[in-house]
């Protein structure tokens, strides 16, 4: 990853446990740490060559990307402090959770590119899931240079309808957490079958990552993938037949995303 074309300067306000991954993905991409200026009330250190500060700096450079990612609460305070720092031409991407892009454009009256994204945290190890909304005032060189910047955390997705955010982070946002709970739960079936608890842990570990790897790869869909691997009358078609009958699966996983998401939208209304 030589060729990316970095922000002439990068201002994360916040860099906690998610800014903070994106950060060190960028750094570890060649991202050069004198371009970047983090603010955190804690002042304390980031990585090598970053500079920390824990006030606002009398003025932003022309050509930086400011990355909201302090909590989404925190927006007013701020945006106060922040919005008269940004021209036209600054650049300014949210990863703030349930802040939807109307609001931001109320906080950043002055700039024009805007983009509400949605990271997961494998986004450290360049195995995230991005999922990017901006509206038509955000210029398409703007929209490029941001594709650009998030390229490097993994797959980054458009949404053409910002209403679905509480739903892609109920998939992608949430589901690393689900993942490793089923993760857990192959091991602990395995270890429930007799097999020893450490043998079981790293097997099922091995097992989730190389079945992925394989189906990021593979040209057919994973549904088709697991019918492919099934001989009639087999030990793997027996299994999954327990995991199919009356989409059992399916149906555990539709709730357990409809109850994520339903979470989303009461926290937006303030619950
Ligand atoms: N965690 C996730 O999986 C995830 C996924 C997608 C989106 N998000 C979004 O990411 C954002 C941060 O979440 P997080 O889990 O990374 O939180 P976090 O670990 O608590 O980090 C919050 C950061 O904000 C800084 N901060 C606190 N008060 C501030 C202020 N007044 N001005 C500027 N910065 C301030 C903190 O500074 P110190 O470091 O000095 O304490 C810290 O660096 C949230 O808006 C959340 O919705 C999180």
């Amino acid at each position: 990853m030589t060729d990316i074309k970095w922000p002439d300067h990068l201002f994360l306000v916040g860099c906690g446990n998610m800014a903070g991954q994106m950060l060190a993905r960028w750094l570890d991409c060649g991202l050069d740490p004198a371009r970047v200026i983090v603010l955190r009330p804690s002042g304390k250190p980031v990585a090598e060559g970053v500079r920390v500060v824990s006030d606002y700096p009398a003025a932003l450079p022309a050509g930086t990307t400011v990355l909201l990612g302090m909590k989404p609460y925190q927006i007013a305070d701020v945006a106060a402090s922040l919005a008269p720092l940004c021209g036209e031409e600054t650049r300014i991407v949210s990863i703030l959770a349930g802040t939807p892009l109307n609001d931001l454009r109320g906080h950043f009256p002055a700039a024009r590119a805007l983009v509400r994204a949605m990271p997961n945290l494998p986004v450290g190890i360049g195995q995230g899931v991005t999922a990017l909304y901006t509206d038509a005032a955000t210029p398409d060189e703007a929209r490029a240079a941001i594709t650009a910047l998030i390229a490097p955390l993994g797959l980054a997705e458009w949404m053409a309808d910002e209403g679905q955010f509480n739903e892609v982070t109920a998939l992608s946002g949430c589901g690393p957490a689900f993942l490793f709970r089923f993760i857990d739960a192959l091991a602990r079936a395995g270890e429930a079958l007799g097999l020893p608890a450490d043998q079981a842990a790293r097997m099922a570990l091995a097992t989730v990552e190389g079945s992925a790897s394989m189906a990021a790869r593979a040209s057919d869909g994973p549904g088709a993938l697991a019918d492919r691997v099934a001989s009639p009358g087999g030990m793997t078609r027996e299994g999954l037949n327990v995991l199919d009958a009356d989409d059992r699966l399916l149906r555990l996983l539709t709730d357990t995303l409809t109850a994520a998401r339903d979470r989303g939208e009461a926290m937006a209304r303030g619950g």
